[in-house]
């Protein structure tokens, strides 16, 4: 048995702001103490009230002007995408053929993979992510390589292969049958095997056949907690063009629901251009969506109407969408949603912003049993905050009086430079040099 206690201002939420208030909702400690049995957190508290209780030999870890909080789930990012973020020029369709395909394709090889995978996790790491919902390339293997360095570190990713057979480049395209025989085999060899698990990845309509989306829908129900990771609704000339392709559906959302992917376990990227009607569907399913604001506002995709779709009642976390995306980090994430939200009239408090980056998106993943707050029982996955990370930060955070002031500047000025440290399970993962 190993008991560890971890010492600072430490910040968690206990449910979404606007359901329970912004004052029931938050908790936090002003010297709190975080306390970890075998990786699992036992207790979070005031530190006059908890170190009594201590064991004698627990050693305590303290932080001088440091903030803990939960670890950043991010909801939306493509593993073969890193040598993208920040191409210039293009709108969606064609950043994908002119950048992305090409990037993608040189996941046939590997060891560029294997590569990669340590990269994109370390990457995640230093900005404070301890969570994803990942996009693989086309190819098995980038999978295999990108759950292979995930199981080693003990970290809890989502990933899936994704499946294209058509209107891509012919080396990019799989089959119907190979694309839910690749993905079964991923199932079969990963899925529940450490924190890992896996999401069932059609590309989006335009690059699927309807067979294809059918037989996804299938894989889907033969696993009752896989998840469904697509895009939806991210771009004008997109939707324009799926409706084109599928003639025979109502609308965009409707060509997922008729092939069997509209679920409570539906993880939606995007979802900018939304009618009232796909809305009300999603929200009907319990289906969530991915709020992927830097890549919205690279890609000139349009400003997703968080407030819409939050009156809908629709599940939302954040996404860094990398590489249309254009940072790993979740503060900057956060600060180009508030932005988004701003150019449309409405205010995103900063609880909202930090519930939405831990554990609104835990939700959204189907993970909030094991992540997302410091309840006892949950994975001890947190990060340390440096609240002197420079010095415009610290001198901006001294003129703060509460906790929503200080994580606002957080969410406007944190990037990755604030993250100190990140945990695993209990296990430090990441200590900045
Ligand atoms: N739609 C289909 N594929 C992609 C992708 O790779 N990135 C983004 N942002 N949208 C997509
Ligand atoms: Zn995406």
């Amino acid at each position: 048995m190993s008991l560890k206690a971890y010492n600072a201002a430490v910040f968690h939420l206990l449910g979404d702001p606007a359901d329970m208030g912004a004052d029931v909702s938050r908790g936090y400690y002003e010297d709190g103490l975080l306390i970890v049995e075998d990786g699992v957190v036992k207790k979070l508290g005031a530190r006059a009230e908890l170190e009594p209780g201590l064991p004698a030999d627990v050693q305590i870890a303290s932080f001088a002007n440091a903030l803990i909080i939960p670890g950043f789930v991010d909801s939306h990012i493509h593993f073969p995408q890193m040598d993208v973020i920040a191409s210039p020029g293009d709108q969606l369709m064609d950043w994908l053929n002119e950048y992305t395909f090409p990037a993608e394709a040189a996941f046939e090889d590997p060891a560029h993979g294997q590569a990669s995978a340590r990269f994109f996790l370390d990457e995640l790491l230093r900005n404070g992510t301890t969570s994803a919902l990942v996009f693989g390339s086309v190819h098995k293997a980038s999978v295999d390589a990108l759950f292979g360095e995930a199981l080693a570190r003990n970290m809890r990713i989502i990933a899936g292969k994704v499946l294209m057979d058509r209107n891509a480049p012919a080396h990019l395209c799989d089959t119907p049958e190979t694309g839910y025989g690749d993905s079964k085999a991923l199932i079969q060899k990963w899925h529940g095997k450490g924190r890992l698990r896996y999401a069932v990845t059609p590309r989006f309509a335009f690059t699927c056949s309807e067979k294809q989306l059918r037989l996804a829908g299938d894989l889907l129900n033969e696993f009752d907690d896989i998840l469904l990771h697509t895009h939806l609704s991210e771009n004008e000339r997109e939707i324009s063009l799926v409706k084109e392709l599928f003639p025979q559906f109502r609308d965009y959302l409707d060509v997922y629901d008729g092939c069997g992917l509209l679920a409570n376990r539906s993880v939606f990227a995007h979802g900018v251009h939304l009618s009232a009607d796909e809305m009300k569907r999603l929200s009907q399913a319990k289906a969530g969506v991915a709020f992927c604001p830097t890549s919205n506002l690279f890609l000139g995709s349009g400003l997703f109407d968080f407030a819409r779709v939050k009156k809908h009642g629709i599940k939302i976390g954040l996404g860094t969408d990398i590489g249309g995306g254009t940072s790993f980090s979740l503060f900057q994430t956060m600060n180009e949603a508030y932005k988004v939200c701003q150019l449309q009239g409405d205010y995103l408090d900063a609880f909202t912003s930090f519930y939405l980056a831990t554990l609104g998106g835990a939700e959204l993943l189907g993970l909030a049993d094991k992540i997302g707050n410091f309840e006892p029982g949950k994975e001890a996955d947190f990060i340390v905050l440096d609240l002197e990370a420079s010095p415009l930060l610290a001198r901006r955070l001294k003129s703060c009086r509460t906790i929503e002031e200080r994580l606002f500047v957080l969410s406007i000025l944190g990037d990755d430079r604030a993250v100190r440290r990140a945990y695993l399970a209990g296990d430090l993962a990441y200590a900045r040099a």
